[in-house]
C-alpha cells in the first residue's frame, strides 16, 4: 500500500544519501527483502552476508536480520558503519551460550579444536578456532577430522548432531537450540507427507533429528532454495522460517511451497515458523536507523583481532 511505498522510497533515498548499502537475510520481512534486491544490495543466508558486506565499497552497511549477522559484518568490516534497524534482534542461540560460561567450557576441554556456529556473539567468536555457517559446516568439520581433530561444538545441538551423524566426526556438543526449527514436529510431518505424496521435504538442520530424518534435502536457507530449482517435484515442504517462501517462490514459480507444521494436534505454537527477533526488522524502524544514525553496532575494539581470525579461515575455506 501508500505507506509502504513510502517508506520504501525514503529509505531508498536515505541509503543512496548515506553512502549505505542493505544486507538482508532470508527470514526478513519480504519487502525488506524486495528493497534490498531493488537498491543493489543482498538477500542471503548468513555466510553469504557476511561475504557481501566486507567486499562491498559502501561506507555504511545497513544489516537486515538478527544483531549476530551486525557484529559479523562489524568485525569483518571495522572501518565500516554497521546499522540495525533494531539493536534487540537477538537469537535463542546467542541467548543460550552466554561467552563466560562457553569460554569454561572451553578451559576444559583444552584438547579439542573450537567451532561455533555464526549464530553466536562476538565474545564467542574470539574465542573459537573456526566459525562456520549452517552452509559450510559440513565440509569444515570433515577437513578438522581428516585431519585428526577432536571438536569442540557449539551451540546448536541438533546441527551439530546432525553433523556428527554425517560425519562421524568426534564432537561434543553444547545445549542450545533454534525456537523456531525445534517445533518442527516429526509425526505431524508424516501425517502432511502422506496428504501431499508428490513434495519434496526441505529442512533446515537446526530441526530436530526425527524432523531431519524425513528430509529429502537438508540444507541452509541458500541450499534449500537452490534445491526447489533443482528437483523436479511441483510442491514442496519446507521446515525452516517463513520468510523463506519470498525468494523460494521467485526461484520456483509455479510450485507450491507448504510450511511444515509446528505443532501437532492443534495445539498453538510459539514461534509458529517465525523468528520473532528477525521479524523486529521493520521499515520505519529501518529509516529511523538511517536517517538519525541510531542503532550502531560496535564491537570491542579488543575483540575484533581474536574473532576476525576465524570469520576470515571460514570466508578463505568456502572462497
Ligand atoms: P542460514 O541462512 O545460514 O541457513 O542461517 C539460518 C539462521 O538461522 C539464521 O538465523
Ligand atoms: Fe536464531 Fe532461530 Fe531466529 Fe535464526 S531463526 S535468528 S537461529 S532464533
Amino acid at each position: 500500500d501508500d505507506e509502504k511505498a513510502g517508506y520504501k522510497a525514503s529509505i531508498a533515498a536515505a541509503l543512496k544519501a548515506h553512502d549505505a548499502v542493505l544486507v538482508a537475510h532470508y527470514y526478513t520481512d519480504p519487502l525488506l527483502q524486495e528493497l534490498a534486491e531493488e537498491t543493489g544490495g543482498c538477500v542471503s543466508d548468513s555466510l553469504e552476508m557476511a561475504r557481501f558486506g566486507k567486499n562491498h565499497p559502501a561506507s555504511t552497511l545497513v544489516v537486515a536480520g538478527v544483531r549476530f549477522m551486525g557484529e559479523t559484518a562489524k568485525i569483518l568490516s571495522p572501518e565500516k558503519r554497521v546499522l540495525m534497524p533494531t539493536l534487540e534482534a537477538t537469537c535463542s542461540l546467542d541467548i543460550g551460550c552466554p561467552a563466560d560460561e562457553f569460554a569454561a567450557f572451553c578451559d576444559q576441554h583444552p584438547d579439542r579444536t573450537v567451532v561455533v556456529y555464526a549464530n553466536t556473539s562476538a565474545a564467542v567468536k574470539a574465542r573459537a578456532d573456526w566459525v562456520v555457517t549452517s552452509s559450510c559446516a559440513l565440509p569444515i568439520v570433515e577437513s578438522l577430522m581428516d585431519k585428526g581433530e577432536k571438536i569442540l561444538w557449539a551451540p546448536d545441538k541438533h546441527l551439530g548432531d546432525y553433523i556428527q551423524r554425517q560425519t562421524g566426526a568426534d564432537m561434543l556438543l553444547w545445549d542450545g537450540a533454534c525456537i523456531v526449527h525445534e517445533e518442527f514436529k516429526a509425526q505431524a510431518l508424516i501425517d502432511l507427507k502422506a496428504v501431499y505424496p508428490e513434495a519434496a521435504v526441505l529442512v533446515h538442520p537446526e530441526s530436530p533429528a526425527a524432523v531431519v530424518e524425513l528430509a529429502d534435502v537438508v540444507g541452509s536457507t541458500s541450499q534449500l532454495i537452490r534445491a526447489t530449482q533443482e528437483l523436479p517435484n511441483p510442491t514442496f515442504i519446507v521446515a525452516t522460517d517463513k520468510g523463506i517462501f519470498y525468494k523460494m517462490q521467485q526461484a520456483a514459480p509455479g510450485r507450491r511451497l507448504i510450511d511444515a507444521p509446528t505443532a501437532g494436534d492443534g495445539a498453538t505454537c510459539r514461534s509458529c515458523a517465525n523468528c520473532p527477533w528477525m521479524a523486529m526488522n521493520t521499515l520505519p524502524r529501518m529509516l529511523q536507523s538511517l536517517e538519525q544514525g541510531t542503532n550502531e553496532i560496535l564491537v570491542p575494539e579488543d575483540l575484533i583481532p581474536q574473532a576476525v581470525r576465524p570469520l576470515q579461515r571460514m570466508l578463505d575455506f568456502t572462497a
